[in-house]
């Protein structure tokens, strides 16, 4: 019965996987948002609204930033698995979302990506 050891080496090559995402790596894919996004703590929004400390904060609510009805009234909170659906495909997600921005197709650029907006929610 060679299942298990199958399952098990799955296992350890997802984990391998999750473990590489690259804070990083996912710096230099932000650049794609900071047309629109600030991350620094307390710097000022411009299109969109600033992303320090976006990892558990309900979406919407950034101070001082107008969002759309959509996106404020979307009930989501951001973790790892809300942000790496909505930024494969924004509009998907939140239909009606101002932010006009297609996604990130690439599943591993999302991945660290995610990471580096972790890094700076801390
Ligand atoms: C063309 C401008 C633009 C680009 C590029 C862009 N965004 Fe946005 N983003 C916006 C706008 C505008 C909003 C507000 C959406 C709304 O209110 O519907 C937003 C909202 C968001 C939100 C929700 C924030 C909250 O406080 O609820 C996240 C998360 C986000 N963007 C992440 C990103 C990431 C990560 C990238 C880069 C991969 C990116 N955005 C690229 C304009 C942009």
């Amino acid at each position: 019965m060679r299942l298990p050891g199958l399952i098990a080496a799955l296992l350890v090559i997802a984990a391998g996987q999750a473990q590489a995402a690259d804070a990083a790596k996912g710096e230099a894919v932000f650049k794609r948002c900071m047309a629109c996004h600030t991350i620094a703590d307390g710097a000022p929004a411009r299109v969109g609204p600033n992303l320090h400390g976006v990892i558990g904060r309900t979406a919407g609510t950034a101070p001082g930033y107008t969002y759309s009805k959509a996106m404020a009234a979307s009930g989501l909170t951001w973790t790892p698995e809300t942000l790496d659906s909505y930024l494969t495909a924004p509009r998907n997600v939140v239909p009606g979302t101002k932010m006009s921005f297609p996604g990130v197709p690439n599943a591993a650029q999302r991945a660290d990506l995610i990471a580096y907006l972790q890094s700076q929610s801390e």
